[in-house]
């Protein structure tokens, strides 16, 4: 049950969550589809060859039908439930540790376990060692998790489960705000409850606005297929910034929280659906 180590500055993956905690999924249904359209809209051929041999055949190829696939197999998979964020001591940074060489049970080390499976695509030696439909799925549920900003939160909070608010007038808490009020409260009120409108709002600034972060965005230190550990140091800094500020138990959220932190709603499930296809794209080729 031994999760990625805790070392001074950092901890990750604590397994309480496990018992505590029965869901605490990632984005809800519509963030993880809006990652993966994103992200499937810029595959390479050979990628978008891959994927579409991947998948399942009822989808159609269509990488957001399966996109949550990965929390609803939480309780059949339990194993799999710390694969999908990482909480750390309330410090506002973090550093990947893997001193022991325990598992790497955090969604950082998740993503480059998945990263390596895919990579044996192409060779035969993978046949009998891998899911390789599994591979893909969960890589591509948590590397919109690991872009949640609360899914890199405290330990002490649960990444923002154990905070009591209003969101407007209803009951949630904090960690739910920001997988799925935020983006319901954005849909309803700037994209006619329509999720394609925000996905084609999202890709008007990622071909635009940002087109020059976007290849930042994209690019993946010493080479590396996979980056987890940059994308999840921005989230707890997200996390402090944004998520946590100003917040405490019974806040009333509304329009001031709402509207100031749904820029980097969308600029979050922006580098989510970029980086997913970034990070396919350098596997398959
Ligand atoms: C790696 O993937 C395999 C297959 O899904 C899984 O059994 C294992 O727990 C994963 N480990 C990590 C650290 O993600
Ligand atoms: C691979 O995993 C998918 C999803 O769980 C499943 O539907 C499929 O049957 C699996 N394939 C094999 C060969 O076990
Ligand atoms: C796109 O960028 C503009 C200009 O910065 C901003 O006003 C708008 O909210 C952004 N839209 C999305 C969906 O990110
Ligand atoms: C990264 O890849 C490029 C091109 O393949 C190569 O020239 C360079 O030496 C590599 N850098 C490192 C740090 O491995």
């Amino acid at each position: 049950m031994a999760s990625c180590k805790m070392q001074m500055i950092l901890a990750l993956c604590p397994f309480v969550m496990l018992v505590t905690i029965p869901a605490t999924y990632g984005w809800g249904t519509d963030g993880h589809s809006i990652i993966c359209k994103i992200a499937q809209s810029r595959l390479s051929n050979a990628a978008a060859d891959a994927v579409k041999q991947l998948l399942p055949k009822w989808v159609e190829d269509d990488l957001a039908a399966v996109c949550s696939w990965a929390d609803r197999v939480k309780f059949r998979y339990r194993w799999s439930s710390p694969l999908h964020f990482i909480n750390t001591p309330e410090i506002c940074s973090y550093r990947y540790s893997n001193e022991d060489g325990v598992a790497d049970r955090c969604v950082a080390g998740a993503i480059n376990n998945y990263t390596s499976q895919l990579l044996t695509y192409n060779s035969a030696s993978n046949e009998a060692q891998y899911n390789l439909t599994e591979s893909l799925l969960f890589l591509s549920h948590l590397m919109g998790d690991v872009h949640q900003p609360l899914h890199v939160g405290f330990a002490a909070d649960k990444g923002g489960n154990t905070i009591d608010v209003h969101w407007y007038k209803r009951k949630a808490v904090l960690h739910h705000v920001w997988d799925t009020n935020m983006i319901e409260t954005a849909e309803e009120r700037f994209y006619d409850s329509n999720v394609d409108s925000m996905v084609d709002a999202i890709q008007h600034n990622i071909t635009g606005e940002w087109a020059k972060e976007v290849k930042r965005w994209e690019s993946c230190s010493l080479n590396k297929t996979a980056c987890p550990d940059i994308y999840a140091s921005e989230g707890i800094k997200a996390a402090c910034d944004w998520a946590y500020k100003g917040v405490e138990q019974k806040s009333v959220l509304e329009d001031d929280y709402f509207l100031s932190r749904l820029p980097v709603v969308h600029r979050r499930l922006a580098q989510g659906g970029v980086r997913l296809a970034a990070t396919l794209n350098r596997i398959f080729g």
